[in-house]
């Protein structure tokens, strides 16, 4: 609505200049009158004469007037805070077979918590963060989450595969909602060996967008040592994101420079610090962080470039912008 309403002002702003000599002319009277007059400021008349004589230019002004209307309206909407802060809200569809898989509400809003402190950085552990890595903790990374609505749908499905099959009514499962607008969560029964699955930002919207997780994972449980809902921190960084900390591969990337190359993937406690090589170079690497594969009690921290990854995704010009909205 805004936006078409700027444009169509622009346009008649450019139309009414290409037309006729004359009008180009009085307006450059009416730059000189404003330059001439006592104390003047003649900057937005110099402007509007710029925009009309340069598409380009106007072309700029025309997105720049837009985004910040957008802005103005995500803050009003009050997902965006004042400081920053993008608010996700949240859908939570938990599909069932037996009452142990049909968690209860009290289990859902302690997997929000869960999130909420993590991305924060209010999480108790993170004073666990070695002081070689103080300097490079992300601390808060301007990500929050609402819960939005909760939806249960009873299955006769025993076990799921990692195809999408819990994402679809038509396969025992459930649509998304709004996949655009909301993070969708799906809480199954078991998996095998797969505590949980991500959809990366190239699928924002998509029916199959979100985030999949075990019943016996998801929030606070009594699966040790994958019982403090950190599987669902780790896969809304793949959401928001965040690659593996290894890079998928021998001494790959992550994109991240503050992440310290490793080899390889870590599991269970490691203790600090492990030293790595790679490519001769002999380095202490952060397995404490979330997108490691470390226990739940031994990941609490993301770095500051994975924050700033997950905030490029989420601000208005990002691939998850639809997220701000509701
Ligand atoms: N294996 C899962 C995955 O990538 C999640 C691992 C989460 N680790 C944990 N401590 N909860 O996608
Ligand atoms: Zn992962
Ligand atoms: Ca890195």
């Amino acid at each position: 609505m805004k936006k078409f309403f700027i444009g169509a002002l622009a346009l008649g702003l450019l139309a009414a200049c290409n037309t006729n000599e004359e009008q180009i002319q009085s307006q450059d009277e009416t730059v000189n009158n404003a330059i001439a007059s006592r104390g003047s400021c003649p900057s937005e008349e110099i402007r509007q004469q710029a925009l009309q004589n340069n598409p380009e230019l106007m072309k700029k002004y025309i997105d720049i007037e837009n985004k910040t209307a957008k802005y103005q309206q995500d803050l009003s909407l009050g997902r965006v805070l004042a400081d920053g802060t993008v608010e996700i809200p949240v859908v939570v569809n938990v599909i069932y077979r037996t009452s142990a898989e049909n968690i209860s509400d009290a289990q859902i809003a302690s997997q929000i918590a869960r999130l909420n402190a993590d991305y924060g950085g209010t999480n108790s552990d993170i004073n666990q963060i070695p002081s070689e890595f103080a300097s490079v903790a992300a601390g808060d990374t301007k990500v929050r989450f609402r819960l939005d609505r909760v939806t249960r749908t009873s299955t006769s499905v025993r076990s799921w595969r990692t195809n999408d099959a819990m994402k679809k009514t038509s396969t025992k499962g459930k649509d998304a909602f709004q996949p655009a607008n909301y993070f969708n969560i799906w809480v199954v029964g078991d998996m095998g060996g797969v505590l949980g699955y991500a959809t990366f930002p190239e699928s924002a919207g998509l029916w199959n967008d979100g985030v999949v997780i075990a019943a016996k994972y998801f929030g606070n449980t009594s699966y040790a040592p994958y019982n403090m809902g950190r599987t669902a921190t780790h896969e809304v960084g793949h959401y928001l994101n965040l690659r593996h900390i290894w890079g998928d591969g021998a001494c790959a990337t992550d994109f991240v420079d503050d992440t310290p190359t490793q080899q390889d993937k870590n599991f269970g406690k490691p203790t600090y610090p492990q030293i790595d090589v790679c490519g001769g170079v002999s380095r202490s690497i952060m397995f404490m962080n979330y997108m490691d594969y470390v226990d739940d009690a031994a990941m609490f921290m993301f770095s500051a470039g994975q924050k700033t990854r997950m905030n490029a995704v989420t601000a208005s010009t990002g691939a998850r912008a639809g997220l701000r909205l509701y």
